[in-house]
C-alpha cells in the first residue's frame, strides 16, 4: 500500500531526491545546462523551444521553463507514471507539452507533428539505450533541430574497467558512500520511489500499463564519451565535446552547422 498522504507535488520532490542519491551534483549539471540554453536564448529572436528527451517527470524541462521567460518544453518519454507525474505536477500550463513515444521510434519526428525544437536535451536517460537505438536517435535529431540547433546529455558514462580499473573503483565507491549518506537523510530508494509510485491511489491503470510497456525491458551495453561524440558528428554536429565532468557524470555538447 503507497503513502495514502503523498500527493504528486511531494512524489516529485520524493524523486528529485531519489535521483539525487545517484548523481551527488545533479543540481551542478542541471545547472550547466540551463546555463548553456540561457546563452543559446540571448542569440535567438524568439523564446527558445527546448524537447526534453526521455524527460521523466519532466525534471529538466521544468528547470529550463523557470529559468528562461516564455521558453516552451516538450517532454517525451514512454512510462506511464512517468508521464502522469509530469502532467499532474505541471506549473507551466501550455508552455510544457508531454508526449508519450518512444523515443527511440524512427517516427518520432512525425509523432512531435513535424515541429521543431533550438535545443534537444537529455539528462540520467540515454543509458537505457543499446547503442544502435542510441545512433539511431542521433541520426534522426536533426530532422527535429534547427539549422545551429544544440543537443545536451547529461549521464553516467562509465570509466573503463579495462584500462581505467582504478578511476572505475574510485567513482563507484565515492557514488555509493554518498548514496548511503543521502538515504540516511531520507532519500527514498529507486525500489522505494517505484513501490509509491505504483501504488498511488487512482494510478492503478497506469502502474499495469508500465508493466506491459516494460515487459521486454533489458541491461543494455554502455557506451563511452568517445561513443557518444562520434556518433552525434556522424549525424551531423559539427561542434562536440564534453563540457562538464565528475569522476564518470558528464554532460555531452553537440551543435548542428
Ligand atoms: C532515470 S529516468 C530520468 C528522467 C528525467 N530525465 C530526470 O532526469 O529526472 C530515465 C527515463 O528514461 C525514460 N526512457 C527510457 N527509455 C526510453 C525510451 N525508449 N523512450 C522514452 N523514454 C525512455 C524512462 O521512462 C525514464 O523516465
Amino acid at each position: 500500500m503507497g503513502d495514502p498522504h503523498m500527493t504528486p507535488d511531494q512524489l516529485l520532490e520524493a524523486w528529485h531526491d531519489q535521483q539525487t542519491a545517484f548523481i551527488e551534483f545533479r543540481e551542478m549539471r542541471t545547472r550547466t545546462m540551463v546555463r548553456v540554453l540561457a546563452h543559446l536564448q540571448s542569440g535567438l529572436d524568439h523564446p527558445i523551444r527546448v524537447l526534453d528527451l526521455a524527460c521523466g517527470p519532466a525534471s529538466l524541462a521544468t528547470e529550463v521553463l523557470a529559468a528562461i521567460p516564455g521558453a516552451s518544453a516538450v517532454g517525451v518519454d514512454r512510462d506511464p507514471i512517468l508521464l502522469r507525474l509530469a502532467k499532474e505536477t505541471n506549473q507551466f500550463g501550455e508552455r510544457l507539452q508531454i508526449v508519450d513515444a518512444d523515443i527511440t521510434d524512427p517516427t518520432l519526428p512525425e509523432q512531435l507533428g513535424g515541429r521543431i525544437f533550438d535545443a534537444a536535451i537529455s539528462a540520467t536517460a540515454l543509458h537505457w539505450l543499446d547503442p544502435g537505438e542510441l545512433v539511431s536517435l542521433y541520426q534522426h535529431l536533426p530532422r527535429m533541430l534547427v539549422d545551429g540547433g544544440v543537443f545536451l546529455n547529461a549521464d553516467h558514462l562509465y570509466y573503463d574497467q579495462r584500462t581505467q580499473a582504478g578511476l572505475d573503483a574510485l567513482a563507484v565507491s565515492l557514488r555509493d558512500s554518498f548514496q548511503v549518506n543521502h538515504m540516511e537523510q531520507g532519500a527514498m530508494s529507486w525500489d522505494d520511489w517505484w513501490q509509491a509510485a505504483t501504488t498511488m491511489p487512482g494510478w492503478e491503470k497506469d502502474a499495469q500499463r508500465r508493466q506491459q510497456v516494460w515487459a521486454n525491458d533489458h541491461p543494455t551495453v554502455k557506451v563511452s564519451t568517445g561513443f557518444h561524440l562520434a556518433a552525434l558528428q556522424a549525424a551531423g554536429f559539427i561542434e562536440t565535446d564534453q563540457i562538464y565532468q565528475w569522476f564518470d557524470d558528464r554532460i555531452i555538447f553537440g551543435r548542428l552547422a
